[in-house]
């Protein structure tokens, strides 16, 4: 969607928007991040839809706060992963999406799905990838002594955590950081670097 937009102090001028998809099962803290990003004129993104799986994610009442429209497709509902899939992948479409962020989207996703929406779907992963890939990515690092972790945004390809690296800030394991402390530095660092990921993948294509 086009919007006015003041450049500077004086200038105009249209800004177009790219119609994005968060897709999530919890918290939506990364969600947040990214409708915030959002409201700036100047920003090049609007959240035009959230899919949640899970129909209690606290992320649908952050979307129903920011007047951003959301849908809950159920997984549990359907008898395989490709018809769940396939119900998403419908959505997408009827609300005209260019892009998916998956933020905290606690399914695989089959194949098909991850064909479909080739080079246009990213995901945001609590490691320094390749490092620590899959689940618990935060507390294996903090185990395995490591001085700097951080987070990643990527491209979504079939293999889990594998996509080409769009974006990565540090973040320091600090003596005495617990799984809690260490998570909460690095929910404030994935803050800053999801919107400034999908604002690289939409600049790189224009
Ligand atoms: C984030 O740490 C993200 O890296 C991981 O899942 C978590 C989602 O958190 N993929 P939230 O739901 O965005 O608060």
């Amino acid at each position: 969607m086009a919007r006015l937009s003041r450049v500077h102090q004086t200038k105009w001028c249209f800004v177009t928007k790219k119609k994005v998809a968060v897709l999530i099962s919890g918290n939506g803290s990364n969600l947040q991040a990214l409708m915030d990003a959002c409201k700036d004129s100047d920003y090049p993104a609007e959240i035009a839809l959230v899919i949640s799986n899970k129909p209690d994610a606290f992320g649908l009442t952050r979307a129903a706060q920011s007047a951003v429209k959301s849908l809950v497709i159920n997984h549990k509902e359907f008898d395989t992963r490709e018809s769940f899939d396939e119900a998403m992948h419908q959505a997408l479409i009827s609300h005209n999406i260019e892009i998916v962020c998956l933020a905290g989207f606690m399914r695989l996703l089959s194949a098909s799905f991850v064909g479909k929406w080739q080079d246009r779907m990213i995901n945001i992963h609590p490691s320094l990838l390749p490092k620590y890939k899959g689940a618990n990515a935060i507390s294996n690092a903090l185990a395995a002594g490591e001085k700097i972790t951080g987070c990643t945004v990527h491209y979504v390809v079939p293999e889990m955590d594998a996509g080409e690296i769009i974006l990565q800030k540090q973040v320091p394991i600090l003596a005495g950081d617990t799984l809690e402390t260490l998570t909460l530095r690095m929910h404030e660092t994935e803050h800053k670097a999801y919107p400034a990921a999908v604002r690289i993948i939409i600049q790189k294509n224009e």
